[in-house]
């Protein structure tokens, strides 16, 4: 009985001890992983035998980021120490965690070279050790890991050669050694890895390298990321053999030759396709994923039998097709348009010929089709207007001729179109359905009759170019009731009066090359112009304040006009005009109208609209900016929108005061800041700015914007971060204004704005032209521009030789060559700030990056700035009342 009783009993705390053992020995090899581990932010806290559970046989399941078996006796099988700020040494100690098969070390700080000592954890299938400093090149010794199934290296600076002994990793199922420093070939070896999902080498410019056949016998590969790297040579034929690829990006490479019907036809699983940015040539063949001919066949799906149906359906996945910027040639692959599930088409830049069918109604999901500048033909067909998602259809530059279809503007959220540049003919139909379109381009065609009335009552109308047509008849007089940043109507055969509101706000080339338009302003005079001109000002006061908004043309009448008036019209006007103030101001919205004139106007404008300084009664300075009211907010939700505004504080940021608005414009109220615009300073031939007064602008700006982007709550993106937006106070601190205005004139509004606004556009982040959402990294984007500016001492946008550089591509070009780094730097400055502004140039440069994910967030870039500081000393020490602070 006794013994009977013994044995389970010895069993159990033989186990007992056991587990213990284990326990504290897991917990103890945890502690000593963490020991040679520098964590500044305590994320490791828990990781304590004082922690309070500590008596509990597996406590340490309980750590941060630890995770454990199940069952007893709870070994640890994965570490999660992601985003956790940590640095110091990875030690091989974690490798006496026996069943460790999951480590995650990626967004952290670890400055070293590749862990090799964690070859020794035999039981690890994934390392991931993303997005650190990790250095140096990739050893022979990489071979060691050879249990590896995920190796995630990317978003590091790690250099040199891939070792021919990676082939040793052969179970491997994802390998992402993108966004690094890689040089050299690739060797085919990696073509081996037969059980590869996922293969990322993407970023690495000095990989020059061809793309070897052996790539073409992985089978299992889905996704296959090279763009922006170096690879040259052509697209080879064994691609054929990815039968399971769904994600191919071969963009911005140097890639030359043709693209085979064989892997074309292949290729049934994919999902994006993008071979844009290279030198590509020959034609596209037809049956992307085996579509070819769907166009035909399913129009008689009755006939075919379930095979054939099954083969149609393997390539129902694209959804991104991106073959822009390269020389193909040829018919464009027409089975294309019908793929049901077809979002993005991009093509342009190439010399396709053929044209749209109408089986393109069937493409239900399509949003985006660019394809400017090839040799299209044929005509707009009926069916693109029975595509309900399509936004943005622009194809200038071809051969289309014919008619516009009448349904042509018929998606509900269509807001771009461009057929400019075309030999369409007819007339313009009405559209009428598409209450969001923002801009319409159709100049340089053959398009005859009258411009539709019908095109005033599309609200968010913008931008419209009517130029180069036959177009007859008069401006719409509506056309006054539209808030158009640009109408360009030039040579065409129009006749009669310009609608008064419109002289005043445009150019007058837009109106030119029309012998029979006349006006005030114009060359030729209206005949019957006393009387109605008479009628005009008596009837509509508003109009005269719209005209005195635009800012330009006839303002001294219309505003003594509006003096004339005031007493009798004084009630109507306060009912037009609403005006909301968050600091008290004793003015009122006459007062600030009154005010707003050519003299008063500082600066050109952007887009959005013109900034004018006025003196208050009471001697202070404001300065008011100009928004076309869109008519997207309520006055209420308007109040709100821009109070979420006026409510941040940061000494980095301009303060708005206040508002006022009518139906037509909203008047933004800015603290005025006395030292105009960094844009200002940029552009006189005679900049000169010592390096501590830039570096002061850099990290106040950079401060600003880290500000809205994560203390402010909510979270605001600036959205327009450029150099004329960055206001300077005497002592060149730096004060962010017009920021986040997409919230005040809306989403759609906003974005063809920018869009459109030219001057600007290389502070715009490249994935601007096609992503629809805005982030962070696009403000990061334009805040490098501005850096890259302040290191340089040049303007974002350059004239050289007729043809403009965007400073961007120059920075990188130059940079290129030998000491290329220090010919970029502002001659003006004295070389002993050269090693500061070698440091800001690093750090401009990770903002401009072309992979949005590889830009430092604001937070990273004011501690990367104050790191390389500068000299060390608080600016204002160097710069004392008697200096010029101007001089270097
Ligand atoms: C883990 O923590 C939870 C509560 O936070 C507790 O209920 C549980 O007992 C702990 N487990 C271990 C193994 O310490
Ligand atoms: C670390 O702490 C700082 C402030 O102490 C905080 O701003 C930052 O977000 C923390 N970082 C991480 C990765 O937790
Ligand atoms: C990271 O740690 C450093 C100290 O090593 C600290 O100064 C910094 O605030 C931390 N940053 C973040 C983003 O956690
Ligand atoms: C590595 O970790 C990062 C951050 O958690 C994650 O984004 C990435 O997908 C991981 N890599 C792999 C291959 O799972
Ligand atoms: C790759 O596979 C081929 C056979 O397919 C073999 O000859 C070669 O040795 C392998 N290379 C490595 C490095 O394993
Ligand atoms: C592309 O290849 C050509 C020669 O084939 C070379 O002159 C050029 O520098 C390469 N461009 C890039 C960006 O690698
Ligand atoms: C129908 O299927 C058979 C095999 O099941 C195939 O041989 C035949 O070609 C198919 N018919 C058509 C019209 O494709
Ligand atoms: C049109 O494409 C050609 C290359 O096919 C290019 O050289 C040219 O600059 C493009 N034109 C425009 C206006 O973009
Ligand atoms: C357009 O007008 C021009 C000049 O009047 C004329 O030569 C041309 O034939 C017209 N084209 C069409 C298509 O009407």
């Amino acid at each position: 009985m006794a013994a009977a009783c013994t044995l389970p009993l010895f069993l159990s705390v033989a186990l007992h001890v056991f587990m213990l053992c284990s326990a504290s020995s897991e917990a103890d090899t945890l502690l000593s992983f963490k020991s040679s581990i520098e964590d500044p932010n305590h994320s490791l806290s828990t990781w304590s035998s004082k922690s309070s559970s500590s008596s509990s046989p597996a406590h340490y399941c309980n750590w941060t980021g630890v995770s454990c078996s199940a069952n007893p006796p709870f070994h640890v099988t994965a570490l999660n120490l992601q985003a956790m700020n940590l640095s110091g040494e990875i030690s091989a100690s974690v490798c006496e965690l026996r069943y460790l098969s999951y480590l995650n070390l990626a967004d952290n700080v670890f400055n070293q070279p590749i862990p090799l000592e964690l070859s020794q954890c035999t039981s690890l299938d994934t390392l991931n050790l993303s997005n650190n400093l990790i250095w140096g090149p990739i050893p022979e010794q990489i071979a060691g890991f050879s249990n590896l199934k995920v190796l995630d290296l990317s978003r590091n600076h790690i250099e040199g050669k891939i070792p021919e002994s990676i082939g040793a990793l052969k179970d491997l199922q994802v390998l992402n050694l993108g966004n690094n420093l890689l040089s050299g070939n690739v060797p085919p070896v990696l073509g081996n890895f037969t059980k590869l999902v996922d293969l990322d080498l993407s970023e690495n410019a000095y990989l020059v390298s061809e793309i070897h056949d052996d790539f073409g016998k992985l089978v299992r590969l889905e996704q296959l990321l090279l763009q922006r790297s170096g690879f040259y040579g052509g697209i080879p034929d064994s691609f054929a053999g990815l039968q399971s690829l769904s994600v191919l990006d071969l963009s911005q490479n140097n890639l030359t030759g043709g693209i085979s019907q064989t892997v074309v036809a292949s290729l049934k699983n994919l999902v994006s396709f993008d071979v844009s940015q290279n030198r590509l040539t020959g034609p596209f063949p037809d049956g992307i994923c085996g579509a070819k001919g769907l166009t035909e066949l399913s129009l008689h799906t009755n006939l075919l039998n379930g095979s054939v149906l099954e083969s149609i359906h393997e390539c129902f996945n694209l959804e991104k097709f991106q073959i822009q910027n390269n020389d193909f040639s040829g018919d464009f692959p027409s089975g294309l348009w019908s793929l049901p599930k077809i979002k993005v088409v991009r093509a342009e830049n190439n010399r396709f010929s053929g044209d749209i069918p109408d089986s393109v109604s069937k493409a239900t999901q399509l949003e985006q089709v660019q394809i400017d500048n090839n040799s299209f033909t044929g005509k707009i067909p009926q069916g693109l207007g029975l595509v309900k998602s399509l936004y943005r259809f622009s194809g200038s530059l071809n051969k289309f001729h014919g008619e516009i279809p009448p349904n042509f503007c018929d998606s509900p959220v269509m807001s771009i179109l461009n057929l400019s540049h075309n030999a369409l003919s007819g007339k313009i139909p009405e559209l009428t359905k598409c209450r969001r379109l923002v801009s319409l381009a159709l100049a340089d065609n053959s398009l005859t009759g009258e411009i539709p009335t019908s095109l005033a009552d599309l609200s968010v109308l913008t931008y419209l170019d009517l130029s180069a047509n036959n177009l007859t008849g008069p401006i719409p007089q509506q056309f006054q009731n539209l808030k158009l940043a640009l109408l360009n109507v030039s040579f065409n055969q129009l006749s009669g009066r310009v609608p008064y509101a419109l002289i005043s706000g445009l150019p007058a080339s837009f109106l030119q090359g029309n012998p029979g338009l006349c006006g005030p302003g114009l060359s030729t005079p209206c005949l019957d112009d006393q009387p109605s001109r008479r009628k005009t000002r008596i009837t509509t006061l508003t109009y005269a304040l719209v005209s005195v908004a635009l800012g330009v043309g006839v303002l001294i009448v219309a505003a003594g006009f509006f003096v004339y008036h005031k007493s009798s019209k004084q009630k109507q006007q306060t009912g037009i005009w609403r005006s909301v103030f968050f600091y008290p101001l004793r003015v009122t919205e006459q007062d600030l109208i009154m005010g707003m004139d050519e003299k008063t106007a500082a600066g050109a404008g952007g887009a959005f609209g013109r900034v004018y300084v006025l003196s208050l009664p009471s001697g202070e300075l404001i300065a008011v900016k100009r928004l076309v009211n869109f008519g997207i907010h309520s006055s209420k939700a308007l109040k709100s929108e821009i109070k979420i505004l006026a409510k941040t504080r940061h000494k980095s940021i301009a303060k708005i005061l206040g508002f006022f608005h009518s139906d037509e414009s909203i008047f933004v109220i800015y603290e005025f800041v006395p030292g105009g615009s960094l844009g200002d300073l940029l552009f006189r031939s005679d900049f000169q700015l010592q390096w501590s007064f830039r570096f002061r602008i850099a990290i106040g700006v950079a401060q600003g914007l880290a500000y809205l982007h994560k203390d402010y709550v909510p979270h605001l993106l600036h959205r327009n971060v450029k150099s004329s937006n960055i206001l300077l106070d005497a002592e060149f601190n730096p004060k962010l204004t017009d920021f986040a205005l997409d919230r005040v004139v809306g989403e759609a509004a906003f974005q063809t704005t920018l869009v459109s606004e030219l001057a600007s556009s290389c502070y715009n982040a490249p994935e601007c032209g096609y992503s629809k959402k805005a982030t962070e990294q696009m403000d990061v984007y334009s805040f490098g521009v501005v850096l890259l500016e302040l290191v340089t001492g040049r303007q974002a946008e350059q004239k050289e030789l007729a043809e403009s550089v965007d400073i961007v591509k120059w920075v990188r070009r130059k940079i290129n060559l030998t000491n290329g780094a220090l010919q970029v730097l502002d001659p003006k400055i004295s070389s002993s700030s050269q090693k500061e502004m070698l440091g800001a140039l690093e750090i401009a440069l990770r903002c401009t990056s072309v992979a949005p994910e590889k830009r430092p967030s604001m937070t990273e870039v004011i501690r990367n700035l104050q790191l390389h500081g500068s000299k060390g000393s608080s600016p204002s020490l160097e710069f004392s009342a008697s200096e010029n602070p101007m001089s270097v």
